[in-house]
């Protein structure tokens, strides 16, 4: 059911690494990344303290990301101990895949069932073409280690990508009828150049053209805590499909996110520079009550704000440092 009555901001990301094992195209941070010294990136101690200061603020979900996290050690553990957070009710990753196969079963064993998986395309050279690296075969076997272990729900995220990807769209979106897959489209935002955007962009009413074969979509349901994806089943599928329009259609009006950067940044809103320093509070020593402010603070900055500078296509932010926080 559609969310009714005024907008809660309940989801938290957080960015527990600023390393990524991939080199996307349409990420390019890399480039200029320097690693962050390991003692400016938040301990888990502190990433824990922070969720449970969250949860008194209102958030309920948590969603893990990176960088690639499955590369920060120790995870697992952390996993099993957010779990626990009183008030947390969702606990979800975002990963490439690349590490997921040696990783699930513990993963699994830690309580971890909601499951984000990053892939852009079903073939080897291509996907090597677009993040650099020949792990298809990695992020496959993953996939079907998760997928056999029993995460649920286990969602595919493929940006759709003019010129690169565009003649998959189908294929891709199949893998919902062969699998319990929620598999979702999501519109290129531009992170790279402007002209590399304008060339690759592909309007998710295209997308949903191009899905017409699939016969007519039926709405789902949609969870409490769900974010900006309309979901839908097609005829004979096992999973369903979802499409993301950060460039077509507004978000900010059910946009219930904050975001955490890996060194402790805490974010109203993605496209905005805006930010919070709250790990130099936290390190200073402040209280659980100022650090409780603070979260207020960021969400009520938030919900003050109606539209972000995205919106109509016109003033278009580049460079939108995604590794740090988090996609
Ligand atoms: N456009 C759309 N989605 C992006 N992501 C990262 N960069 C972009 C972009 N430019 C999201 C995608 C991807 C994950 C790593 O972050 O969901 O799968």
């Amino acid at each position: 059911m559609e969310e009714s009555g005024p907008l809660k901001i309940n989801y938290l990301r957080l960015s527990v690494t600023d390393r990524c094992n991939l080199r996307c195209v349409y990420c390019t941070y890399w480039r200029d990344w320097q690693k962050l010294p390991s003692g400016e990136i938040l301990r888990y101690e502190e990433l824990l303290r922070l969720t449970a200061i969250a949860a008194e603020a209102g958030i309920r979900k948590v969603r893990l990301t990176g960088g690639e996290p499955l590369l920060r050690r120790g995870l697992v553990n952390f996993i099993e101990k957010l779990k626990r957070l009183p008030g947390i009710d969702q606990v979800c990753l975002t990963t490439n895949g690349v590490l997921l196969k040696e990783l699930a079963p513990a993963l699994f064993g830690a309580g971890l069932r909601r499951l984000n998986v990053s892939l852009d395309t079903l073939k080897r050279e291509r996907y090597r073409r677009i993040t650099g690296s020949d792990r298809l075969p990695a992020v496959l076997a993953g996939l079907e280690k998760a997928t056999s272990l029993g995460f649920n729900p286990l969602k595919i995220n493929c940006v759709v990508l003019r010129g690169l990807n565009d003649d998959e769209i189908l294929d891709i979106a199949r893998l919902a009828r062969d699998h319990p897959f929620q598999v979702r489209f999501i519109e290129l935002m531009p992170t790279a150049s402007r002209t590399w955007w304008q060339r690759h962009f592909l309007p998710m009413a295209e997308v949903r053209q191009r899905l017409a074969v699939l016969g007519s979509l039926e709405p789902s349901i949609r969870e409490a805590a769900a974010g900006p994806a309309r979901i839908f089943r097609a005829p004979g599928f096992r999973g369903e499909l979802g499409f993301i329009s950060p460039m077509s259609q507004h978000h900010c009006g059910v946009c219930n996110r904050l975001r955490l950067s890996s060194d402790g940044a805490l974010r109203p809103c993605l496209l905005e520079e805006k930010e919070l320093d709250l790990k130099g509070a936290l390190r200073q020593g402040v209280s659980d009550a100022l650090l409780g402010h603070l979260f207020q603070k960021v969400i009520s900055l938030k919900l003050r704000k109606s539209a972000h500078p995205i919106t109509g296509l016109k003033a278009i932010p580049c460079d939108l440092p995604m590794v740090s926080i988090g996609g």
